[in-house]
């Protein structure tokens, strides 16, 4: 089973930037966590500070892998594109968000891409993702 994780702009920074809200840890050492979790799990792993960019990989990824995890960061909250992106794949796509994004600002309440998605995990730090994976694993 392929599960690709696609993280969007600023997600580089995780464990850099604003730990109080991301945490402390960077993905590269969560994703060593996940990856020992589900040793029958294929996860592989792309980050882009790009819209077209992560448009791109979707586009790669999405008629081959089981499933993708998608964390499109603020483009969650202003792509028509990525919305019309995934609605165009095979594979279904779990939105995920590492903090509560309804418990914040208000522009972070509405997603443009939830609508194409599968389901949306938000709000459990990056356990987030682990449950996105699950969701998926789940669905197979
Ligand atoms: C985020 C929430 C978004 O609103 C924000 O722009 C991010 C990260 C999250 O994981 O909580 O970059 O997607």
């Amino acid at each position: 089973m392929k599960i690709q994780i696609i993280n969007g702009p600023n997600l580089n920074l995780l464990g850099v930037r604003e730990p109080g809200i991301y945490g402390s840890s960077s993905f590269e050492s969560y994703l060593d966590t996940l990856r020992k979790r589900y040793p029958d799990v294929e996860i592989a792993y792309y980050q882009s500070n790009v819209e077209g960019e992560l448009i791109d990989k979707l586009q790669e990824v999405g008629f081959e892998a089981d499933g993708v995890v998608l964390n499109a960061g603020a483009y969650t909250h202003t792509s028509i594109a990525l919305q019309d992106c995934i609605r165009s794949l095979k594979a279904p796509v779990v939105e995920v968000h590492i903090s509560n994004v309804h418990k914040r600002e208000e522009f972070r309440h509405k997603s443009m891409i939830s609508c194409a998605c599968m389901g949306v995990i938000a709000g459990f730090g990056l356990d987030s993702y682990r449950l996105a994976i699950e969701a998926i694993i789940a669905a197979q």
